[in-house]
């Protein structure tokens, strides 16, 4: 809930849990009191920074000096939005240059409301909901007509700040954003990590933690999306905290595109964020009477450790972001075809996998790369949305499926084109070039310049074609290159610092008419792997494919620190040929994530089709219940510890899933493993050795590792089921 207290003039968003104070100061710059754990009262006076070197005169216009008043420090009290070009010089997350050139970018408060719910923002992927309460403010520029719309939103059910800025021109005249940050955020303390996910392809998000030091510390992506060398997702957590005590904020940003998360400290050792859309190469044209609405930042709030930050984020992302309600329902088991046989297959070959498939309990036929145009290699057929009839009658494919009772499923890369392509010889202003004739061709591939409407159009009628012919029940959705050069044929020299934004604009435009249209369509994201794995992409696609890497001893790195930020439901997760593991194993492993297969089904044993078959059946009885809808526990991390362990449990407590895997084989070095999340009071069957004991007995004393000795690679499903 959200209240003003006009004795104060302070603006209190609280939810019982969390707290977070707005005071608007008598010079109009609104003061970020307090972010933090609820208290029962406060005193706004005694809360606000005092002394150092800051001087309490100012001169306002060259030739006067006032003394002010209310005793604000300009450059040192936490505030929501830093001045530009004037006397704080901790970066301010707008700069908007005024047309004689000048950088001086100030606002002031206007007025405040406050409402239920959160605000939808036009043309950009957002939260949604009426768990929430939102105050906008109104500022507006010292200089111009210049407004800018601040919100700060917070949760009633989780500890979930959301803020964003629109900047709305009114000034008669245009204006230039050289910098539109979603939000500023001043702590108190240095006393931090800095947590970042850093990887390339096939490695995605390794966690990394720094020690948050004086100066400047940077996280984001200028190659066009989100990106697999560092995600949106980043975390400070306090020194003592662990994975569930102690403080944690965790930040994330509802955008696909270039971003920036900057972190600034200075001599007084507290802390200066900055979050949003990369400035690099950025600069906006607003003309008069339009606005810009920036991405929302979300902010999740701990004093339970990571795992506490990591559940607002879970229940954030399945309750408020998430637009697609069949996931709602039963997901059907995944087959797909990519890593059977890549682009090499003909019609007979495809039945055969259908045929094959279906021995393995799954729902799902996916047809990867491969179906389109001249696709026989990656040199040709990206932008040529046909079937090859040559190649495959798809009708005949979908009608197979049908006839084992599974859906089918398709792949397409909308945002690419090939050179060799019909498409590019019709129109090669489609592709986005350098300035020049320069552009780099990375995996025979150029990007469809999607700033221009008419290209995004282009791919859409191709696309609507296919799904109005065929009966599709998924699509994948991938994007298998970076943006190198950023130069757009279709717009002119003023306006090429908004490619990036333009083309991530276009990716969700499309994404948006789609799955408007076709709203029983599940999307999947994808790039190559997991390279878009972020909040943008998961409000249009209930799942992304998490990675390439699909070896249980390297996925487990992925897949433990992905689900810091974001829940196991969306995370992409299949059996492959790896040699790690048996089948069964393998399939397990899975089960920790979306669940499906991936690999050539005429290669499996009998054995092996068994084993998927029975962990079909663990599917379809636990999957919604505990994985999807339930609570999860990191318990031990595969980059730290010998093992990799993750809990799931219901919410009613009534069952539990443990997923162990022994990297190692060796004596492990702690004896106990001990569980959360379960009903103290309750009696739980433990599936591996049919004992049954209590809650607190698994939570306080904890399953014994040492029972048996495993295996390197082993992987074991651990099951607790109220008795
Ligand atoms: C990259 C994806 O991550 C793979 O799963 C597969 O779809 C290939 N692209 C197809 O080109």
């Amino acid at each position: 809930m959200i209240i003003f207290d006009e004795k104060q003039n302070v603006i209190r968003l609280d939810n019982g849990r969390i707290l977070y104070l707005i005071y608007i100061n008598s010079e109009g710059y609104l003061e970020t009191v307090y972010f933090g754990e609820s208290i029962k009262d406060f005193d706004v006076s005694l809360s606000r920074p005092t002394g150092g070197e800051e001087s309490t005169i100012y001169s306002i216009s060259g030739n006067r000096e006032v003394e002010y008043p209310d005793g604000y420090k300009y450059g040192l009290a936490p505030v929501e939005l830093s001045v530009h070009a004037s006397r704080d010089k901790r970066g301010a997350p707008l700069i908007i240059k005024r047309e004689n050139g000048s950088y001086v970018t100030d606002f002031i408060y206007v007025s405040h409301k406050i409402y239920k719910g959160i605000k939808n923002l036009d043309n950009l992927p957002c939260a949604h909901g009426e768990n929430c309460s939102t105050v906008e403010f109104l500022l507006k520029e010292r200089t111009r007509e210049l407004y800018v719309k601040h919100r700060v939103t917070i949760f009633d059910d989780k500890d979930i700040i959301i803020k964003n800025f629109e900047i709305i021109n009114n000034t008669g005249k245009d204006v230039v954003l050289s910098r539109a940050m979603s939000m500023q955020l001043d702590l108190p303390s240095i006393d931090y990590t800095l947590n970042h996910f850093s990887g390339r392809w096939a490695q995605e998000r390794n966690r990394v933690e720094n020690k948050v030091l004086d100066g400047v510390q940077e996280v984001g992506s200028n190659r066009g999306i989100s990106s697999a060398e560092e995600n949106p997702f980043v975390f400070l957590k306090s020194e003592n905290a662990g994975l569930d005590y102690g403080e944690v904020i965790g930040f994330n940003l509802i955008y696909s595109g270039n971003f920036k998360f900057r972190l600034f400290s200075d001599y007084y050792k507290a802390i200066h964020i900055t979050y949003g859309i990369d400035d690099e190469d950025f600069d906006w044209v607003l003309e008069n009477g339009q606005s810009f609405i920036t991405p929302q930042a979300i902010i999740s709030y701990s004093n339970n450790g990571i795992d506490g930050m990591s559940h607002n984020f879970h229940s954030f992302i399945k309750e408020n972001l998430i637009t697609y309600r069949f996931d709602k329902e039963y997901k059907p088991i995944l087959f797909n075809s990519w890593e059977g046989c890549h682009l090499t297959f003909t019609m007979d070959s495809m039945l055969a996998y259908v045929d094959k498939a279906a021995e393995t309990g799954v729902e799902l036929f996916v047809l990867d790369d491969g179906w389109f145009g001249r696709r026989d290699d990656d040199f040709d057929g990206l932008g040529d949305w046909h079937v090859n009839n040559e190649k495959l009658n798809l009708h005949r494919l979908i009608d197979h499926c049908h006839k084992y009772g599974m859906k089918f499923g398709i792949w397409f890369e909308p945002e690419m084109i090939n050179y060799n392509s019909d498409l590019y010889k019709a129109h090669p202003e489609y592709a986005l070039t350098g300035d020049g004739d320069c552009a780099h061709i990375t995996r025979h591939q150029l990007l469809i310049d999607f700033s221009n409407p008419d290209a995004v159009d282009n791919i859409y009628n191709q696309m609507k074609a296919i799904i109005d012919e065929y009966e599709i029940d998924y699509i994948k959705w991938d994007y298998n290159r970076r943006v190198l050069e950023h130069f757009s044929n279709n717009l002119d020299g003023r306006h090429q610092g908004e490619v990036y934004h333009r083309m991530t604009l276009g990716y969700y435009s499309l994404l948006s008419r789609l799955t408007k249209e076709y709203p029983k369509i599940m999307f999947e994201g994808c790039a190559s792997g997991g390279a878009r794995f972020d909040m943008g992409t998961l409000y249009y696609c209930p799942q992304i494919w998490t990675s390439d890497e699909c070896n249980p001893a390297r996925r487990s790195i992925i897949n433990y620190n992905t689900s810091f930020g974001y829940p196991l439901s969306c995370m992409g997760t299949h059996v492959n040929v790896s040699k790690i593991m048996d089948y069964k194993q393998k399939s397990l492993f899975a089960l920790f994530g979306t669940y499906g297969l991936e690999m050539n089904p005429n290669l499996l044993t009998q054995e092996d089709k068994k084993a998927l078959l029975d962990t079909s059946e663990l599917y379809k009885k636990y999957h919604k219940d505990v994985i999807e809808n339930g609570t999860l526990y990191h318990l031990r991390s595969p980059e730290t510890d010998n093992w990799y362990i993750m809990q799931c449990v219901n919410a009613d407590k009534t069952c539990s899933l443990i997923l162990l895997m022994n990297l190692m084989r060796e004596q492990p070095h702690s004896r106990y493993l001990k569980l959360k999340g379960l009903n103290p009071d309750k009696k739980y069957l433990n599936n591996l050795n049919g004992c049954t004991y209590y809650g607190d007995y698994y939570m306080k004393i904890g399953v014994n590792l040492c029972e048996t000795w495993r295996n390197e690679f082993g992987c074991e499903l651990l099951i607790l089921e109220e008795v």
